[in-house]
């Protein structure tokens, strides 16, 4: 269950259905300790897609699929992904807290963040559950590899071309 949580997670890091986030201090100037000040009525912007996947935040790998980055063992390490699932093969997986990195958006963040957030994931780790159990996946090794994304009514559209194959157990 913690993989399964953390392979979601880590879509979600990678393939976010909003490319962004926006704020608005409608009455007030907003100072930061930086010193920067934005003015009342300015809308900011925050890039969700490039935000997670910014190396600053996420590390060297952070372009790449690691659902392992979401998951600890008893040692802490910053391997490669082959490593890591050494190292989890042989101890249990403890699930961290995606949302103890700042960087981690899908959902949003603060006192307007998605009341749904728990409740969806759970339902699409049930929805991938029960999936696993009559589906195998394997890799489409017709895929052309071209995985694009566009944008409409401000969401992200993946055109996957179907990396990925559900084949059923009993065939
Ligand atoms: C994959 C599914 C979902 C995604 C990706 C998603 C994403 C988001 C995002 C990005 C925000 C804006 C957060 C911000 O501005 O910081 C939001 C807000 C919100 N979401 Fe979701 N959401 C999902 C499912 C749901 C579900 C199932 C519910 C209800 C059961 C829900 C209820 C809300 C509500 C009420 C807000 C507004 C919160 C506020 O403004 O105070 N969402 N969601």
């Amino acid at each position: 269950m913690p993989l399964l949580l953390a392979t979601i997670y880590e879509s979600a890091r990678l393939l976010p259905t909003g490319p962004m986030l926006q704020r608005c201090s409608l009455k007030h100037d907003l100072s930061f300790a930086t010193g920067v000040t934005i003015p009342a009525g300015a809308v900011l912007v925050a890039p969700v897609e490039l935000i997670q996947k910014d190396d600053s935040s996420w590390g060297s790998d952070a372009s790449d699929f690691n659902p392992y980055r979401f998951l600890s063992t008893g040692t802490k390490g910053s391997g490669s992904a082959e490593e890591e699932l050494e190292d989890f093969s042989s101890a249990g997986f403890v699930l961290n807290d995606p949302n103890e990195n700042a960087a981690f958006l899908p959902f949003g963040s603060g006192t307007r963040a998605c009341i749904g957030q728990k409740y969806i994931i759970q339902l699409v780790a049930s929805l991938l559950a029960s999936l696993l159990k009559k589906y195998k996946i394997r890799l489409n090794t017709e895929s052309d590899n071209d995985s694009n994304t566009t944008l409409k009514n401000n969401l992200l559209r993946h055109h996957l071309n179907s990396h990925i194959l559900f084949v059923r157990r009993d065939q």
